[in-house]
C-alpha cells in the first residue's frame, strides 16, 4: 500500500521529489486531531500561578535521635494553601547517616493507606532504595544534618570536617501536597552544577536553567525533557584553586518533576511521591572530595554500578531505518568489508517486520529461512546482529481472523496489558503498527509473556542483543483512542511516516552550502518543489487545539491527566498525555497504580524485562540491551543511545555533554547516532562524527528513512576517517574494556570531563569540546565544518603533566592553559596520551574477535619523574559470572618495566613489543635530570629481562631509540605461552 522513494545516490533529489505524485499518496487513517489535547501554560511561565513558597510550611515535633539519625513528626504550620494540590498535614521526617559518605533525608506522609502507597512511596523492588549500613553514626559521618523550627521546619547538610554548607532549605518552606512537592536549597554564588540527566544542554548546567523530567518521545530537545530521567546532580566548588570540593544530591523520586536552577537557589518540584534525598560527601578517605568520587558514590551507594558488557559490544555497529531487504543488508556488510572498515554488528530497524509488528518477519523482504541463514552468516564471520523491538504491541483486529497477532493474543490471555480506567479494558493507544497496547511490568506474568515472545522469535531471528525503542512509552494519539475502533486496525498513525511519499528530508548540516554549493542549491530546489506539491493539496487537515486554564486543586481528588502544576513538557501544548500513555491509565497490581506514578519507569522496566528474557535465552551470558528511556539504575541492566538527534554539527557537539551526564548516571555504555539520525549528513560531518564516536563506549551509526545513506564507506573521506579512528579504537579495546571493569566494580567513569581529572583548574569547569577516555587518553575532536585545525588545551602542563601525540609519540609543547592550535585534516582526530600511563594494545582487525587474537604490545608513556603505571583486565568477554579473570598491573620506574598479574584467566597471545616514550628531556617540566642523561646516551647500553623469575637473553631484542622513544621487539619468543602468564621485569642501563 505504501510507496517509497529510496534515494540511492546522495544527490538524486529532483527525481525523488518528482516521483512523488499526489496519486501515490498515503493518507494516514487517523487524523492529527486524534493526538490533540488542550494547550496548557507551563507553571514556570505562568505569571498568575501561585507561589508555593507562600504556603505555611511545617513544624517538627517528637524528635527522636537514634545514634544514626533521627525521626520526627512534621505538622503543617497553618491553613492548607492548596498551591498545586491538596496539602498533607502530617508528615514523617527520617534522617539517616546511612554510610560515612551518605546521608539520607526522607519526608513522607504519616498516614498512607496501602492503596495509596504508590502515590507517595517508590517501591524498592523497582528502584533501589539505599539503607543504613548498620554501623555509621552521626559522629562517624562525613556529613552533618542540622535543622530548625524557626520560623518553620528547615534543614541543612554540612560537611562535618569544616561545616561547609552543602544544601540548605533555610529561609524557605517545605511544601507537601498530593500532587506537588517543593523544596528550595540555597546555592553558592556562580555555582557549578552538573548532571540532571537526561538533557541536551551544556555540560555545566548554569544558573538559569529549568530541567524538566518527564520521559518523552521527542527528538533530542535542547534544554528540555528528553527520554531519560536521572535526578542526580554533582556540584563542584573551586575555593582558591587548590582544594576543589565536590558533593552530590540524588532525589529518589520517579514523578514528573522540575529542577529550577536559578541565581542563588535550586528549587526542586515534583508532581508527587516523597522527598527521598541522598547527600553524598564526595570524600575519598583522605579528607578531600572530588567529582569522580561523588559519581562513584552515587553508583556504588545509590543506584548500582553498570552492567559489564560483552567484549564484542565495543566493536563498531551499523544501523539504519530503511534497509529494505536481505540483499540491501548484505550490500552494507559487503560495503564495509570491501572498504576494509570494521563492522562488528549489523542492526535492523522496523524494516524486518511485517506491518511494523514486533516479533514478526516480513515474508517478502526478510523471508525465513533465508533471513535466518543470513544472520548466521554474520556469526560465521565473527560478526553480530541486533534488531529493534518496539515497546508497543499491535492489537489484532477483532473482526478480521486473518489479522490475529499472536503476541497480543498471548498477552491478552494472561491479561497483562496496561488498562484504560474508563472502560476497564486494555488501554488502546497508537504507534507505528496501529492501535496498540503496552505490557504492565508490575505483574510477574508480564515477564513470562515477554520472555516467551523473545525466546520464540529468536528461533528464526538469531539475534545477539536487543534494541528497545519507544520506551517512554510513546503513543501517537491522546488517550485510549482505539476504544471502539479496533476493527479499523491496522490504522496508519496520524501523520506521514518517514518513507511515505513527500517526506524526503532535504535538510543538510550547517556549512553544507559552502562545502557543497551545487548540491545545496539542488536540495533547496527539490525541497521547495516537495513543499509546493504538499501545499497545493495538503494530505492532512491542519490540526486544531484548544487552550485550557489552570486546574485548581480539588479536596480529595487528584487530577492525574491535568495536574494543577504544569511541567514545561516539550510536547506541543505541554499536557502529560501528549504522545504518551495518559497518566490515568492503570496497572493490574492490587492497588491499580496509575501511569501518573509509573510513567518515568516504563523504560527501566522493559529493559530489565528484556535483560531477564535474554538471560533465559543465553544462560550465563551478559545480556546486551540498548534502551531509549532510562531511569536511575538502568545501567545495571541496559545501555542507552542518545535518541533521535540530527545531522548537525551542534547535535554532534552536544553528544559529548550528553555522554558525560550518562557517565555520571551509571550508564556508561552510551553513544549517539553517529553522523546524525534525522536530516541528511554530509561527508565532512560524517567524517568528523565517525572519528568522535570512535571514542564513545557505544559506537553506532544510525539514521532515519527518507534521508541519504550514511554508511562509512559511502564517501572516500568518511571511509578513511573511519579506518583511522577505528584503528585507534580497536588498538585500545582492552583499555576500554578495563575501564568498563572499573566502572562495573567501582563506579568509575569511562569517558571523563577534563574538569573531573583536573579538579583544581577552574578554567575547565565548562569544557566539553574535549574529553578523556579513562585517565589516560585525551580526545580533541573537530566540531565545526570547513576547517583543518582544532584548538584544545593540555591540562596540567606546567604542573607536572606531560602529553604525547598518539600517532607520533612526540611530546606536546604548550604553555599552561594555552589553547593550542592543532593540525586536524579531515581524516585525522587528535588523540593524546597522558604521561604516566601504560596501555596494553593489540593490532586492529576487522572484528573484535580477530583483534583479540593478535599479540599484545605495551605503550609506556612517562611522566615528569620518568614513571608510569597502568592495568589490564581480562576475562572470557561474555560470561556474567566469570570462572577466571586476570588483572595485570604494570609499572615503570627507575628504568625498569614490571608487570604481574592476579587471577587464573589465561590470554594466550604473546607480548610482541614494548614502546617507551618520554625518555627525552621533558619540554615543559623541570625534573629532567635522569632523562637528560638517557637522552645523551642515545639509547640504552644494556637491557636485562626476567620473565617468570628466569633471566632471558636480551641480545636478540631488536631495539631502536629515537628522540626519546625506545622501541623494543623480540619479546614474543619468551612470552609465547601468553603475554601476562608470568611476571616480567625488564630493566635498561643507559
Ligand atoms: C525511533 C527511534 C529510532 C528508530 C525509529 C524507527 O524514532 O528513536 O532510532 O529508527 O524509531 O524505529
Amino acid at each position: 500500500m505504501r510507496s517509497f522513494c529510496i534515494i540511492a545516490s546522495a544527490f538524486a533529489f529532483a527525481d525523488c521529489a518528482l516521483a512523488q505524485t499526489a496519486t501515490e499518496r498515503v493518507i494516514p487513517t487517523l487524523p492529527p486531531q486524534i493526538n490533540a489535547l488542550p494547550s496548557l501554560t507551563p507553571t514556570i511561565l505562568d505569571n498568575s500561578a501561585p507561589d508555593a513558597q507562600d504556603c505555611p510550611g511545617y513544624i517538627a515535633s517528637n524528635v527522636v535521635e537514634n545514634g544514626h539519625g533521627l525521626t520526627a513528626d512534621l505538622t503543617i504550620a497553618g491553613a492548607n494553601c492548596q498551591a498545586f494540590g491538596n496539602d498533607i498535614a502530617d508528615l514523617v521526617l527520617e534522617v539517616n547517616y546511612q554510610a560515612k559518605e551518605r546521608l539520607n533525608v526522607r519526608i513522607y506522609p504519616k498516614n498512607i493507606a496501602p492503596a495509596n502507597s504508590s502515590w507517595f512511596i517508590l517501591p524498592s523492588h523497582i528502584v533501589d532504595q539505599p539503607e543504613w549500613d548498620g554501623k555509621t553514626t552521626a559522629e562517624s559521618s562525613d556529613l552533618k544534618f542540622e535543622w530548625s523550627n524557626d520560623p518553620t521546619f528547615q534543614f541543612r547538610v554540612l560537611r562535618a570536617s569544616n561545616n561547609e554548607e552543602l544544601f540548605s532549605t533555610y529561609g524557605h518552606v517545605i511544601v507537601y501536597e498530593d500532587q506537588f512537592l517543593e523544596l528550595v536549597t540555597n546555592m553558592v554564588e556562580d555555582y557549578n552544577v552538573y548532571g540532571l540527566a537526561e538533557n541536551i544542554h551544556n555540560f555545566r548546567l548554569g544558573n538559569n536553567h529549568t530541567q524538566t523530567f518527564y520521559a518523552v518521545d521527542a527528538g533530542n530537545s535542547i534544554d528540555r525533557n528528553v527520554y531519560g530521567v536521572i535526578p542526580f546532580y554533582q556540584e563542584t566548588r573551586y575555593h582558591d584553586g587548590t582544594n576543589t570540593t565536590s558533593h552530590g544530591v540524588y532525589a529518589r523520586n520517579a514523578h514528573g518533576q522540575e529542577w529550577l536552577l536559578r541565581e542563588s537557589t535550586i528549587a526542586y518540584r515534583t508532581l508527587g511521591g516523597s522527598f527521598d534525598l541522598y547527600f553524598l560527601s564526595g570524600q575519598n578517605g583522605n579528607g578531600g572530595s572530588s567529582a569522580l568520587t561523588t559519581i562513584a558514590q552515587f553508583q556504588t551507594g545509590c543506584i548500582g554500578t553498570p552492567a559489564m558488557q560483552m567484549y564484542w559490544t565495543f566493536g563498531y555497529h551499523q544501523a539504519r531505518w530503511g534497509y529494505e531487504n536481505i540483499s540491501v543488508s548484505q550490500g552494507v556488510v559487503d560495503g564495509y568489508r570491501e572498504a576494509n572498515i570494521p563492522l562488528e554488528c549489523f542492526w535492523h530497524d522496523l524494516d524486518i517486520y511485517d506491518l511494523y509488528r514486533d516479533f514478526t518477519n516480513n515474508d517478502v523482504t526478510y523471508p525465513l529461512p533465508e533471513f535466518t541463514q543470513w544472520i548466521e552468516s554474520l556469526h560465521e564471520n565473527g560478526q553480530h546482529y541486533v534488531p529493534i523491538i518496539d515497546s508497543n504491541i499491535y492489537v489484532s483486529n477483532p473482526k478480521n481472523e486473518s489479522d490475529t497477532y499472536a503476541p497480543y493474543e498471548n498477552g491478552k490471555n494472561l491479561q497483562i496489558f496496561i488498562r484504560d480506567p474508563t472502560t476497564g479494558d486494555f488501554y488502546f493507544g497508537n504507534n507505528w503498527p496501529g492501535f496498540s497496547v503496552w505490557g504492565d511490568w508490575l505483574i510477574p506474568s508480564t515477564q513470562e509473556w515477554w520472555t516467551n515472545e523473545i525466546v520464540n522469535w529468536h528461533k528464526g531471528t538469531p539475534f545477539d542483543g536487543i534494541w528497545i525503542d519507544l520506551s517512554e512509552a510513546a503513543s501517537f494519539c491522546a488517550g485510549s483512542c482505539g476504544n471502539g475502533r479496533l476493527t479499523e486496525n491496522p490504522v496508519h498513525p496520524p501523520f506521514l511516516l518517514p518513507g511515505d511519499p513527500l517526506t524526503f528530508d532535504f535538510n543538510y548540516p550547517e556549512g553544507f552550502n559552502i562545502s557543497n554549493a551545487t548540491e545545496a542549491a539542488s536540495a533547496a530546489a527539490a525541497s521547495a518543489s516537495q513543499s509546493s506539491v504538499l501545499s497545493a493539496s495538503p494530505i492532512l487537515p491542519a490540526p486544531t487545539t484548544t487552550t485550557q486554564g489552570r486546574t485548581e486543586p480539588t479536596p480529595g481528588v487528584r487530577n492525574l491527566n491535568y495536574p494543577p502544576y504544569v511541567i514545561n513538557n516539550v510536547q506541543a501544548g505541554h499536557a502529560l498525555g501528549k504522545s504518551s500513555i495518559v497518566p490515568n491509565a492503570t496497572h493490574n497490581d492490587q492497588y491499580n497504580t496509575t501511569e501518573y506514578e509509573m510513567h518515568n519507569l516504563f523504560g527501566l522496566q522493559i529493559s530489565n524485562a528484556t535483560y531477564h528474557a535474554l538471560l533465559e535465552l543465553f544462560p550465563g551470558r551478559r545480556p546486551f540491551t540498548v534502551g531509549r528511556s532510562v531511569f536511575a539504575g538502568s545501567g545495571k541492566t541496559t545501555s542507552h543511545w542518545g535518541g533521535d538527534n540530527t545531522s548537525t554539527w551542534g547535535s554532534m557537539f552536544l553528544s559529548i555533554s550528553q555522554a558525560f551526564t550518562m557517565m555520571m548516571s551509571g550508564i556508561p555504555m552510551f553513544g549517539a547516532d553517529t553522523c546524525g539520525f534525522a536530516r541528511n549528513t554530509d561527508y565532512q560531518l560524517c567524517s568528523r562524527w565517525m572519528e568522535l564516536s570512535a571514542f564513545f563506549p557505544f559506537y553506532r551509526n544510525h539514521n532515519v528513512k527518507a534521508t541519504i545513506g550514511q554508511e562509512a564507506y559511502r564517501w572516500s573521506s568518511v571511509a578513511e576517517s573511519a579506518r583511522r579512528a577505528m584503528a585507534v579504537r580497536y588498538s585500545m579495546l582492552t583499555y576500554m574494556y578495563t575501564l568498563f571493569y572499573y566502572a562495573h566494580t567501582k563506579g568509575e567513569t569511562v569517558m571523563r570531563a577534563l574538569a573531573w581529572e583536573f579538579p583544581n583548574d577552574a578554567t575547565l569547569r565548562e569544557t566539553y569540546n574535549q574529553f578523556l577516555l579513562g585517565p589516560s587518553i585525551l580526545v580533541t575532536p573537530v566540531l565545526v565544518p570547513n576547517t583543518e585545525t582544532v584548538q584544545g588545551v593540555f591540562p596540567g602542563i606546567g604542573e607536572g603533566e606531560r602529553w604525547y601525540d598518539w600517532y607520533t609519540l612526540a611530546e606536546v609543547q604548550a604553555q599552561p592553559q594555552e589553547n593550542v592550535t592543532l593540525s586536524a585534516p579531515l581524516e585525522h582526530i587528535n588523540v593524546h596520551v597522558r604521561g604516566g600511563s601504560i596501555l596494553a594494545l593489540q593490532q586492529p582487525r576487522l572484528t573484535t574477535r580477530d583483534t583479540r587474537n593478535t599479540p599484545y604490545s605495551l605503550l609506556v608513556v612517562l611522566d615528569e619523574s620518568g614513571k608510569a603505571k597502568g592495568s589490564l583486565y581480562l576475562d572470557d568477554g561474555e560470561s556474567l559470572e566469570q570462572n577466571a579473570t586476570c588483572l595485570v598491573q604494570f609499572s615503570f620506574a627507575d628504568s625498569c618495566l614490571n608487570f604481574s598479574s592476579e587471577g587464573d584467566y589465561h590470554a594466550s597471545q604473546p607480548l610482541a613489543n614494548i614502546t617507551i616514550t618520554g625518555l627525552a628531556d621533558p619540554v615543559n617540566g623541570n625534573n629532567t635530570h635522569q632523562r637528560r642523561d638517557w637522552a645523551h646516551h642515545g639509547g640504552p647500553q644494556h637491557s636485562s629481562l626476567q620473565y617468570g623469575g628466569t633471566s632471558c637473553d636480551t641480545s636478540t631484542f631488536d631495539t631502536s631509540y629515537d628522540n626519546g622513544v625506545l622501541k623494543v621487539s623480540g619479546t614474543e619468543k619468551y612470552t609465547e605461552g601468553g603475554a601476562f602468564q608470568k611476571d616480567l621485569n625488564l630493566c635498561f642501563e643507559w
